[in-house]
Parts: structure tokens; C-alpha cells; sequence
């Protein structure tokens, strides 16, 4: 039995597994180890189970002699450090697929939720501020046959662009390459510029991983450059965004809302869009739909039992 420190409560069967075959140390409810936790406790473990918010950098790696492999348990791996990783013959495993629909579908809640003014809705309601049915007021955006630009068509952006038919939405989609015409053809998705996509659609989501060429894509100066009146989804990752140009493109009326689900220094929130009625704020639960974080934790579990047995992982990270 090797040691296998987890990061956090991990929902559903997998830790009881986990337990069958190693010995589990498991971190604090809810938070986790974060990084310092993980620096703290990893020692001689030959696993680590982490997630999106624990950073494993260069000298959590130089204090795990032992150390074969990272689960990470989440399909973005930007939080590991896999140069060093691959340096020092570390496995890195992530849960690609399985949150794919629920995070699809919680981007669509976020466009209802922020064209609609769902969030605003309700604080108006239980604020006791509603003074009775308004035809002129709380009017929002217009959803069905919305253009649609999507920043990412990996899975999760093609799960996006395949909702995005059932609002009859006009999709585009940029990425650095294109995709295959068979998977344009069945998602009716274009491919065009980012600039173009930016500066004529309606909503623009971002489906991209965080890497080099997606950190601060989204600056002040192409905030500028969207069209006016747009809306923001952002379920990717936090550092692809400026968010206090996002809070002060909220507030001048270049974007009508916007809904993030992800921001650069969680759980902290840059305090300017704390204050915009007109942004749907929400915890980074875009993937926290129960049957999907427990197969997210049994995959992990899966490739925490495979490495260790000498196995190979169903989901290495290149
Ligand atoms: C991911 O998988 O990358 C999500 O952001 C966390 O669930």
C-alpha cells in the first residue's frame, strides 16, 4: 500500500476504493489542501489528488521524492506545472469528457441567467423591492436566434454549439485551428477570426483552456472591440479575462451582462464586479452537477490504481 494524499472530499464510491488499495490522507471540507497544504503534507506519497485551485508547482515536486503521478480532477491541467512534471518522470492524469455536458449546460445557464436577468430578478424580489408587474422594465436580451461566438471548440464548445441549435442560435467559432468540416457541417458552427467573432456576435462564450496564447485574451482593448451591448460567458478559466475591464464594460453599457463562473485569483473577485447588477457571479460550479463530480472522482481514483499498479492511466496529459 503506497500513500495517496487527496486534496478534498471527494463525493460518491471513489475514496472507499481508493482506501481498499493505498493509504488515503484526505484534506480539510471544503476547501482542500490548496498549495501550501499540499507542500505541507505531501512527503513520501506516491499520488496526489488534486483540483483546479491547488497549484502544484516546481517545490511542491522537489518535496515529493516519491512522487509518480498527479490526478488532477478536472479537465484543465493549467494549475500543474507539467514542464516539471515531465521532468522529474511525474505522471499527470486529468477527467476530460464527463463534465462535458454539465458544463455545456450550465454555460446555457449562465447565457438564460445573464440575458434574462435572472440573478437580478430575484435580489429585485427578495429584496422587497418589486413593486408589481412591469411591462417597461427588467427587459432583457434576446436569446433565440442569438449570435453565438464560441472561443474554444474542444468538447465542451462543441457541447455548447450543439445546444446553441436548439435556440436556433447563428454559431461561430474561433480557434487557432479549424475544425473538421464534418464536425462544422453537424454543429452548423463557422469559423472565423477572433477579432470578427468578438466584434459581431451577440454572446460570446469562452470554451478555451488557460495556456499561453489564452491567458488575458480578453483585454480591455478587445473588450473594446466587442460589440456593443454583448454578452460575456466565461466558464473557462478566470485569468483568460481582464475582469475589472469586464466590470467597467458592464457598467458603461459596452457589455449588457455577463455571467462568469471563473475568476483569476479564486476565490477572491475582483471587488468592481461585485457591484454590477448586470453580472451573474457564480462559485466555479460549472461541472458540480452530482453524477458528474462523482465520475470525475472515480476517474481520478482509476488512474491513481492503474499508475500505481504499473499500469498505464486512461487519461495521461501529454
Ligand atoms: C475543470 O475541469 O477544468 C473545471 O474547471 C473544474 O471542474
Amino acid at each position: 500500500m503506497a500513500k495517496v494524499l487527496v486534496s478534498m472530499t471527494l463525493p460518491g464510491p471513489a475514496l472507499e476504493v481508493l482506501r481498499a488499495h493505498h493509504d488515503v490522507e484526505v484534506g480539510p471540507d471544503p476547501v482542500g489542501l490548496g498549495r501550501d497544504g499540499i507542500l505541507a503534507r505531501i512527503g513520501d506519497a506516491a499520488a496526489l489528488i488534486t483540483r483546479v485551485s491547488d497549484r502544484v508547482d516546481e517545490v511542491v515536486l522537489a518535496s515529493a521524492p516519491s512522487l509518480k503521478l498527479v490526478a488532477n480532477c478536472g479537465v484543465g491541467v493549467d494549475n500543474v506545472d507539467l514542464a516539471a512534471c515531465r521532468r522529474r518522470g511525474i505522471l499527470v492524469t486529468n477527467t476530460p469528457d464527463v463534465l462535458t455536458d454539465a458544463t455545456a449546460d450550465f454555460t446555457f445557464a449562465l447565457i438564460l441567467a445573464a440575458c434574462r436577468r435572472v440573478a437580478e430578478g430575484d435580489r429585485l424580489v427578495r429584496s422587497g423591492g418589486w413593486l408589481g408587474f412591469s411591462f417597461a422594465d427588467m427587459l432583457g436580451a434576446r436569446v433565440t436566434g442569438a449570435s453565438l461566438g464560441i472561443v474554444g471548440l474542444g468538447r465542451i464548445g462543441r457541447a455548447v454549439a450543439a445546444r446553441a441549435r436548439g435556440f436556433s442560435m447563428r454559431v461561430r467559432y474561433a480557434q487557432r485551428h479549424r475544425a473538421d468540416a464534418e464536425v462544422e457541417g453537424a454543429l452548423a458552427a463557422t469559423h472565423v477570426e477572433l477579432d470578427e467573432l468578438l466584434a459581431t456576435s451577440d454572446i460570446v462564450c469562452l470554451c478555451c483552456p488557460l495556456n499561453e496564447s489564452t491567458r488575458g485574451l480578453l483585454s480591455r482593448e478587445r473588450i473594446a472591440r466587442m460589440k456593443r451591448g454583448a454578452v460575456l460567458i466565461n466558464t473557462a478559466r478566470g485569468a483568460c479575462v481582464d475582469s475589472l475591464a469586464v466590470a467597467e464594460a458592464l457598467r458603461s453599457g459596452q457589455l449588457f451582462a455577463a455571467g462568469l463562473d471563473a475568476f483569476p485569483n479564486e476565490p477572491t473577485v475582483e471587488p468592481a464586479l461585485l457591484t454590477c447588477d448586470n453580472a451573474v457571479l457564480t462559485p466555479h460550479i460549472a461541472s458540480a452537477e452530482r453524477p458528474t463530480r462523482e465520475a470525475m472522482a472515480s476517474l481520478s481514483v482509476e488512474s491513481v490504481i492503474d499508475v500505481l499498479a504499473g499500469r498505464a492511466p486512461r487519461h495521461p496529459v501529454p
